[in-house]
């Protein structure tokens, strides 16, 4: 057997994934925007040797249906990431720091420019989620009336990448030189102007900051649509992949892989993590009691509204004891495709009722209850088999789903010798084992 390591990242939600979490009783009142609460979240992953600290977001809140929402505020009340991560950054030493920032409503420059400061003051650990974005109260917020078409919005995202690379390398690597005596802040032979003429940007400049530790903070991306796997395959150094069976994943896993020779890549600059819950018990029953009763606590309303949403169809005036006529589905998705081809074949091959449906609908990940054992049997099985390179951890419930992992999986990863004991390096693409890029100019040799 090939011992590969597993690398892990932590999808911090503030109380958890699941639809109910808020409502779990270690979950505190006002956690969402107590840096306190998010900080020993964090420790916590750092404790268990986790690669990353990841936080998803949208910059929105939800504006219609607020008698739903105010159910599963998600989205409803949070921090602004990347200035929750520097408060992070701040108590913690090891752990990766990253953060989804949308290409269709920020800039280039500010991403450039916040995530570079990121790398700088966390010594090498920020990593940028490339998204899209997938909602139209998003594009309300920012002069749009609905979200762009699929195919645009990552034409959008392609220009805005290779502006923010191009920016992160507006500094070779030695350009600050200090030298008081010859009054020589910088070396301007090792200053580079991005200029950009493209159909969605105009940039002509430099990024005001100095490379960073990282050379340049690592590149996420989580799209799994064609044009999202295209976008990955040049440009991305993690995935998080939404595959809920083995064989999808090793599907996607050789699909993506694949694709990077044509970037003149090398299958290991890339590493795939597939999303999973677990509950952990002492024994599976017990881990699935707990479980169901997390279930048993989704207000009807939330579970027709996660549903709805996923399949972009409307089912609020549906029984919820019937199935879902297989003619409510769509003909194709604009969001999140990879949501909606697994409720379609629910639906379609399972003939569920609606509420059978939001109880047993996970959306994007596997979903596991059992013993320490049986997770980490399973973790091995999809490295062994080439599904995947470590695991996005989006556990149902935090703080409890977490301390339960650290305390009882993470040591038996351990043992099996498929799990660091202790952080070899300090930044998270020496946790990744993903070299540090050398400034095109100079691997170009480009001087002026
Ligand atoms: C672990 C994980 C985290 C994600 N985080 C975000 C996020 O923070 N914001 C967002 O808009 N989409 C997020 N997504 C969704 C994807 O990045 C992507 O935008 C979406 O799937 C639509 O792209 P596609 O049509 O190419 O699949 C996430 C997906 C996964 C699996």
């Amino acid at each position: 057997m090939r011992n590969r390591q597993i690398h892990l990242g932590l999808l911090a939600q503030p109380y958890g994934d699941h639809l109910a979490a808020w409502l779990n009783s270690s979950a505190p009142a006002g956690g969402a925007t107590n840096i306190h609460y998010l900080q020993q979240l964090a420790l916590t992953a750092e404790k268990g040797l986790f690669d990353l600290f990841f936080i998803a977001d949208t910059p929105a809140t939800c504006t219609e249906n607020l008698h739903i929402h105010s159910r599963y505020p998600n989205y409803m009340n949070r921090l602004e990431p990347i200035t929750e991560l520097t408060a992070i950054a701040g108590m913690t030493r090891h752990i990766g720091l990253g953060a989804t920032a949308s290409t269709s409503f920020y800039e280039p420059y500010n991403i450039a420019r916040l995530f570079a400061s990121l790398d700088h003051l966390s010594k090498g650990r920020a990593a940028w989620n490339i998204v899209t974005s997938a909602n139209d109260y998003a594009a309300r917020n920012f002069g749009l009336d609905k979200l762009p078409p699929h195919d645009a919005r990552y034409a959008r995202a392609r220009e805005f990448y290779s502006i923010v690379a191009s920016l992160w390398d507006t500094w070779e690597d030695d350009a600050f030189i200090y030298d008081k005596a010859e009054c020589l802040y910088f070396d301007p032979k090792k200053y580079h102007i991005t200029d950009f003429k493209g159909e969605y940007f105009k940039v002509y400049g430099g990024l005001n900051i100095q490379r960073t530790p990282q050379g340049r903070p690592v590149v996420i991306q989580a799209g799994s649509s064609e044009a999202g796997k295209a976008l990955a395959a040049e440009t991305a150094e993690v995935v998080f992949a939404s595959d809920p069976t083995l064989e999808a994943a090793q599907r996607f896993y050789a699909d993506l892989k694949g694709r990077m020779a044509q970037f003149g890549r090398h299958t290991d600059e890339l590493k795939i993590l597939a999303g999973l819950s677990v509950v952990v018990g002492d024994s599976e029953a017990e881990a699935q009691d707990k479980f169901q009763q997390l279930q048993d606590m989704i207000h009807p309303d939330v579970g027709k509204m996660r549903l709805s949403a996923d399949l972009e169809a409307d089912l609020s005036s549906l029984p919820l004891d019937e199935p879902i006529p297989v003619e409510m589905i769509p003909k194709k998705a604009n969001f999140h495709q990879a949501y909606f081809n697994q409720l379609a074949e629910m639906i379609r091959e399972q003939r569920l009722t609606l509420r059978q449906l939001y109880s047993s609908y996970e959306r994007g990940k596997v979903s596991l209850c059992g013993t320490p054992a049986m997770i980490a049997d399973h973790m091995m099985t999809w490295m062994e088999s080439d599904a995947a390179d470590g695991f996005m951890l989006s556990f149902h419930t935090l703080p409890d789903d977490l301390q339960d992992f650290v305390s009882k999986v993470v040591p038996v990863l351990q043992a099996r010798g498929v799990y660091r004991q202790q952080y070899q390096g300090s930044t998270l693409r020496e946790h990744l084992n993903l070299s540090r890029p050398a400034n095109r100019h100079v691997a170009a040799g480009d001087k002026r």
